[in-house]
């Protein structure tokens, strides 16, 4: 039988906001707080977060919990039968589109799919699915990406050829221009004026309701964006857009090109990996040999990229409304309550995941990871991440041949080296260099 949600007392209320709520928020959820990020990694917020519910999940026997914050009521789920019924049922009667959401993406993406009513999402799912081409391992641009993450990986050897080093922000620099590419075409490569605006923007949303909307920036966003539409780059996620429906492309452009934010960070950290584990290297370029050249399906390296989301989830909650009276247990929950998923509780709960704290990509490539519904890096059911497919072909592309192109080293890797692994990584904080170029005079990266 279901459990029945059960109420936590007000000591319980507060650990839950205090250790398992509060440090998701304050590092920033559309935009990272660096300050925040490198905080939650000296802490390890995650490990902490984990402890907390896994002690809740005992004590109440897997029950949903319910907390009440001011006039809200969020129910925790701990089960993973509980998140495939949030999942299956979306986005009616548990809609994607909850008041925490909407307040933050209208910021810079009123129009989105994952904000959008039930009836707006009737052709905007279907859209996404069709530009993204979420059925597809690769997309038919594929190879026009594969070239855009290969400007990227050219960017960062050529300083790694200067400098014998790169960081967090240098990566970001060469991956946005990838982004830029995929989305807009090469010509937005180094549109600077659109980044800043929608950066801007995203930092505004982290404080959702409680920050002014911004029509005059949002309309210059919406400017720089809609420069690149009515002619749009061939191989471009634009041209595609344009193709399918241009009424609907411009609504939904500000969503990928804020999620390709997620998947840099998925493959920073991957990297790191990379970086302090030889023979993960040496498997990617085993793989990159026998795949030949152009748009290849690189499955160890698409492991890679979901072992480094499922250890370290870019969606730190899946969150749900429900739009109606919801009969769970023997309690019948009112209509508006929240739900919540705390992704890294569920990716790395050591009761369920013999792999909790390892890296296993295997466990991906074999199906055991995919038939687990406390798995949830792109979500899960009829509104999980169109783009996942997507973005697994640009990240494994650009992890497999920046692994190709030199023999990094990354600091502080012996936490990364061997399992299991930190609870909390700080992608903002992650720094690379060449093997052997401590000597060189420029230094190892502490
Ligand atoms: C590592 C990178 C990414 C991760 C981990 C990720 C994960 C997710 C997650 C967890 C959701 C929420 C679904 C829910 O609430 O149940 C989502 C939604 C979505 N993602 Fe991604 N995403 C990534 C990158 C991308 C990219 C690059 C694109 C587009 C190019 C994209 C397009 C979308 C769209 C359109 C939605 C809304 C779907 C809907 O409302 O039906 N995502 N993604």
């Amino acid at each position: 039988m279901t459990p029945t949600p059960v109420d936590l007392t007000a000591a319980e209320t507060l650990r839950v906001a205090s250790m398992v709520l509060a440090p998701l928020v304050a590092q920033g959820a559309i935009i990272r707080r660096p300050r925040a990020t490198a905080w939650a990694e000296r802490r390890q917020t995650d490990r902490t977060a984990r402890a907390v519910l896994t002690g809740l999940r005992e004590r109440h026997g897997g029950a949903p919990l319910v907390l009440r914050l001011g006039p809200r009521r969020l129910v925790l789920v701990t089960e993973p039968e509980d998140v495939r019924r949030l999942l299956e049922h979306s986005p009616e009667p548990f809609t994607p589109a909850t008041r925490e959401k909407r307040g933050a993406l209208a910021h810079f993406q009123p129009d989105g799919v994952l904000i959008s009513s039930t009836a707006e999402r009737w052709h905007r799912r279907p859209f996404n699915e069709a530009v993204l081409q979420t059925d597809q391992p690769v997309h038919d641009d594929g190879a026009a990406f594969v070239d855009a993450a290969q400007r990227g990986v050219a960017d960062l050897t050529g300083l790694l050829d200067r400098t014998a080093r790169f960081d967090a922000d240098d990566f970001a620099e060469a991956w946005w221009g990838v982004v830029l590419e995929v989305v807009l075409g090469a010509r937005a490569r180094g549109d600077r004026e659109l980044l800043d605006a929608l950066n801007e923007l995203r930092r505004d949303a982290n404080w959702s309701w409680l920050r002014p909307r911004r029509k005059g920036l949002r309309a210059e966003l919406d400017g720089r964006i809609g420069s690149y539409l009515p002619n749009p780059e061939p191989g471009s996620l634009a041209a595609a857009a344009h193709a399918e429906g241009p009424a609907t492309a411009a609504g939904q452009i500000p969503h990928w090109l804020f999620a390709f934010d997620a998947a840099g960070a998925a493959t920073l950290r991957a990297l790191a990996i990379v970086a302090a584990r030889p023979d993960v290297r040496e498997r990617l370029l085993a793989e990159a040999a026998s795949a030949g050249p152009g748009p290849a399906l690189l499955p160890y390296a698409r492991a890679c990229i979901l072992e480094s989301v499922r250890l370290w989830p870019t969606t730190f909650v899946v969150l749900r409304d429900s739009t109606g009276p919801t009969a769970w247990g023997k309690r019948t929950l009112p209509v508006g309550t929240d739900f919540i998923v705390v992704s890294s509780f569920f990716h790395r709960d050591p009761a369920r995941l013999e792999h909790a704290d390892g890296f296993a990509p295997e466990a991906w490539l074999d199906g055991r990871n995919n038939a687990d519904w406390g798995l949830v890096p792109f979500s899960g059911g009829p509104v999980s991440c169109p783009g996942r497919n997507l973005v697994l072909l640009v990240t494994s592309h650009m992890l497999t041949r920046l692994a190709a192109a030199r023999d990094l080293r990354v600091a502080r890797g012996r936490y990364l080296a061997h399992d299991p692994l930190p609870a909390t990584v700080d992608y903002l904080g992650l720094r690379f260099r060449i093997a052997g170029s401590a000597g060189t005079g420029v230094g190892p990266a502490r």
